[in-house]
């Protein structure tokens, strides 16, 4: 297994390995600053992968921050192999995720992020949403970069197979097959329908992305405001 490095913009690089047993990408996204960030830890098994494609981009001992939306072994797997090799790094995500999960778990105790938080990490601003159960789990929640407008996805508009790094066409369409073939699969029920999901989901339109930063799958560049507005309406008629 080999990475393929992409910057899908300023100085966020999206780290995709294809997994031929999954039939699918997983990707881990590095944002080069100051104060550098993972998103993703990615998994255990392919720590050695991702780390030679973190290295191809920076010294990966200089990591201060490993992000994460929820804990799943492809969001936080790898973390403690991470906080070894960058002395400084840091578990950073939800209040809930840090005190159910990650405190246990990780082998030194995450940065917690309430809701509206940011996360100065230099020339960006991550700003942090609690998104409970969007895409799934309690703990859930999804970082935007407010400096080039790009939301950390997660598995929000997850695409299977291994797609191009960046797309400017439609991606909603793609994830729409995926949540209804998803409905028939031994994996069904990952996202359920709660009375916040919509009221969500609009949230993340309202930040107007300018680039959609997807874990499994294409990253999409255009009108990201249209694009989750889309995949909610989509979700609504597919799971509400
Ligand atoms: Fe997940
Ligand atoms: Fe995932």
């Amino acid at each position: 297994m080999k990475a393929n490095v992409t910057e899908i913009a300023s100085d966020i690089f999206r780290i995709s390995t294809f997994h031929p047993d999954f039939g699918i990408q997983f990707n881990q996204f590095l944002i080069r600053d100051e104060e550098p960030v993972l998103m993703h830890a990615g998994l255990k098994k392919m720590f050695p992968v991702t780390l030679e494609a973190v290295a191809s981009i920076i010294d990966p001992a200089k990591l201060r921050w490993i992000g994460f939306s929820h804990f799943e072994s492809d969001e936080c797997g790898a973390l403690n192999e991470w906080l070894n090799v960058a002395p400084n790094s840091q578990a950073v995500c939800s209040f809930v995720g840090a005190v159910v999960s990650v405190d246990d778990f990780a082998d030194r105790p995450a940065r917690p992020l309430n809701d509206g938080e940011v996360l100065e990490i230099g020339r960006h601003r991550l700003r942090f949403l609690a998104t409970p159960h969007v895409p799934h789990a309690w703990d859930a929640g999804l970082f935007f970069d407010e400096t080039d407008k790009t939301l950390l996805c997660s598995d929000l508009f997850f695409q299977p197979g291994d797609p191009e790094p960046l797309t400017e066409s439609d991606l909603v369409g793609r994830a729409k097959e995926s949540i209804i073939a998803g409905l028939s699969s031994p994996l069904a029920n990952d996202m359920p329908y709660t009375p916040y999901t919509d009221k969500t989901l609009r949230r993340l339109a309202e930040l107007e992305p300018q680039t959609l930063a997807v874990m499994h799958g294409s990253s999409f560049r255009g009108d990201g405001r249209r694009a989750i507005t889309d995949l909610a309406g989509v979700i609504k008629e597919a799971l509400g």
